[in-house]
């Protein structure tokens, strides 16, 4: 019986090439560049199913080009690169890399949430160009984190991880917000209370983003949310972009209306608002918050057994929209 022919859109890890390569004929993209939606349109014709990652959009135009496609397996946990609706009504299957990134990912938020509070990357800056002269009580005094109170806006499995590192590692006084509130037994072991959404901002020392991104939850936080923040507050955000009005939070930050903010991920990225790039206080990373290799490929190898589990053995592992 001849393979199924399938398309794995980025460059990824060879031995996940090897795996899928057992089991299908495999068009790849070896190079570090995004195919166009065009380009992708065209490659996807005549393939049954395709390796995606967060940056390439799934949608009824796309899908309309590729009639015999019936499953995209997308390489993250997020999901809003597929239209899911139109999807559903073509009768693909969507399929994502929920657990295998939460506590490599919660890391990360607390790592973001540290060199904002601290200042880290801001200080690091001024001693390499060769500013620093001596030392002064004030230098880079930031916010403190231990005992401090963590918010946390969304509360899925990476807002429970950072909960958990905030209360049982930092001592912090954890709040959340979220759409449904935690079962009292998580909430107890993340020892993290329910709050509304403004009090959530208005008591937040440091407000973590980890929510999804959709039209409900676009700019979540615009310059209304960012005027209820303390102005010592720091926003941290390794959700998605858009959920924050990237130019509404470079005006705060420019006028220390928020003490400072941490942004892995960017509306438009891989454009950053030039406002960003202009105000001191933000550290900013390139949409890293997963990117260990033992977690970018417990996430390859989960998009490659969805593949497999769906189009070989008809059992998808982590499917998005079953039938
Ligand atoms: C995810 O898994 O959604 C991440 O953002 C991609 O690394």
């Amino acid at each position: 019986m001849s393979k199924p022919t399938i398309l794995v859109a980025r460059r990824v890890f060879p031995e996940i090439i090897d795996l899928l390569q057992r089991h299908f004929e495999v068009e790849a993209n070896q190079e570090d560049t995004p195919w166009t939606k065009a380009e992708l349109a065209q490659r996807l014709r005549g393939k049954a199913g395709a390796f995606t990652t967060g940056s390439e959009r799934i949608d009824a135009e796309v899908l309309a080009q590729a009639p015999e496609l019936r499953v995209c397996a997308n390489m993250a946990v997020g999901f809003n690169n597929f239209d899911l609706a139109a999807m559903t009504a073509r009768g693909v299957l969507g399929t994502n890399t929920p657990d295998v990134l939460t506590e490599t990912t919660a890391d990360f938020g607390f790592a973001l949430l540290m060199a904002t509070a601290r200042r880290v990357a801001e200080s690091e800056h001024y001693l390499r160009a060769g500013k620093w002269e001596r030392w002064t009580y004030d230098m880079f005094a930031g916010t403190e984190v231990h005992g401090s109170t963590l918010g946390i806006l969304g509360m899925g499995r990476i807002g429970q991880g950072i909960a958990r590192r905030g209360a049982h590692g930092f001592g912090m006084n954890v709040i959340y917000h979220n759409r449904s509130r935690l079962a009292p037994a998580l909430e107890a072991e993340c020892k993290a209370r329910y709050v509304s959404k403004e009090e959530l901002l208005r008591t937040a020392d440091h407000l973590l983003l980890v929510l999804p991104y959709s039209a409900e939850s676009h700019h979540a936080i615009g310059a209304a949310e960012l005027a209820l923040m303390k102005p010592t507050a720091n926003l941290v955000n390794i959700a998605r972009g858009g959920i924050v009005d990237d130019a509404a939070l470079a005006q705060a930050l420019r006028e220390r209306r928020i003490a400072a903010a941490g942004l892995d991920v960017f509306e438009g990225e891989p454009k950053v608002h030039p406002a960003l790039l202009e105000v001191p206080n933000v550290v900013l990373t390139p949409h890293i918050a997963s990117a260990t290799i033992p977690t970018r490929l417990a996430m390859a190898r989960l998009a490659a057994d969805n593949l497999v589990g769906f189009l070989v053995d008809g059992k998808p592992v982590t499917p998005l929209n079953p039938e």
